[in-house]
């Protein structure tokens, strides 16, 4: 049972929804958590474990048996004592964390530990199914959207300012897009009760205008405890 406000912002890659929930989040003195961040660390961590992806079972076994920690406060991500903070922006990260997401069993598990955090309320939380899966009875739902080429821009954009490599950025986000959204478990998709922003012409401080007064039309007086 959620303990306060839930704000749910879903996306595909490089739309900018990080920067724009943890903006929201902060105007609105409310925690911020970032799903995404959760299957990278993982997707990182298993990878070191040798664990091999194609078998669910191993998966599972797998993450029943780590102790994640996400710090609501600072970000910050653990796996089993080891901090993945800083490793977790990369594109071969993104890309393990595609490819290990389409995985039930890796899904459920850290669904879980989402809800937990969640359930906390008074929250910003992104990904790609928090709408439609994770929190179906969010109080506010917003989907970010932009054209290919412009969130192709900022990704690429967004790793070079990382000192990250960043190539063939277009491709690798097209083939990421289709993988998050055509998979069978809880695929990218917007709910039907979301809010669509199309973010392609909008500056970011546009964004997080529009964002915010979605929002705040939506809670309820009180809801934000200012
Ligand atoms: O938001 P991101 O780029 O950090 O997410 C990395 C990958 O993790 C993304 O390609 C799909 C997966 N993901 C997911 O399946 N569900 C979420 N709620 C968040 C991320």
């Amino acid at each position: 049972m959620k303990k306060g406000p839930v704000i749910a912002i879903d996306g595909p890659g490089g739309v900018g929804k990080s920067t724009v929930s943890q903006r929201v989040a902060e105007s609105l003195g409310f925690r911020y958590i970032n799903t995404g961040a959760m299957y990278r660390a993982f997707a990182l961590a298993a990878k070191a474990s040798w664990v091999d992806f194609k078998d669910d079972l191993n998966l599972q076994d797998y993450c029943r048996g780590i102790e994640i920690d996400y710090s609501m406060e600072t970000g910050r991500i653990t796996i089993d004592g080891t901090d993945y903070t800083d490793s977790i922006r990369t594109d071969r990260a993104g890309e393990l964390a595609s490819k290990v997401s389409t995985k039930p069993s890796v899904r459920a598990c850290l669904s879980a530990h989402q809800r937990v955090l969640g359930e906390e309320g008074r929250v910003v939380i992104e990904g790609r199914d928090i709408g439609t899966i994770i929190f179906p009875d969010a109080d506010v739902k917003i989907f970010l959207d932009a054209t290919h080429e412009v969130r192709a821009k900022r990704r690429h954009l967004e790793l070079v300012n990382g000192g990250h490599e960043a190539s063939a950025v277009s491709s690798t986000l097209e083939e990421r897009d289709k993988r998050d959204s055509e998979r069978k478990e809880a695929p990218l998709k917007m709910a039907d009760d979301a809010v669509l922003v199309d973010t392609s012409e909008l500056t970011l401080d546009e964004v997080v205008q529009k964002v915010l007064k979605i929002v705040n039309e939506r809670l309820k007086v009180g809801d934000t405890g200012r």
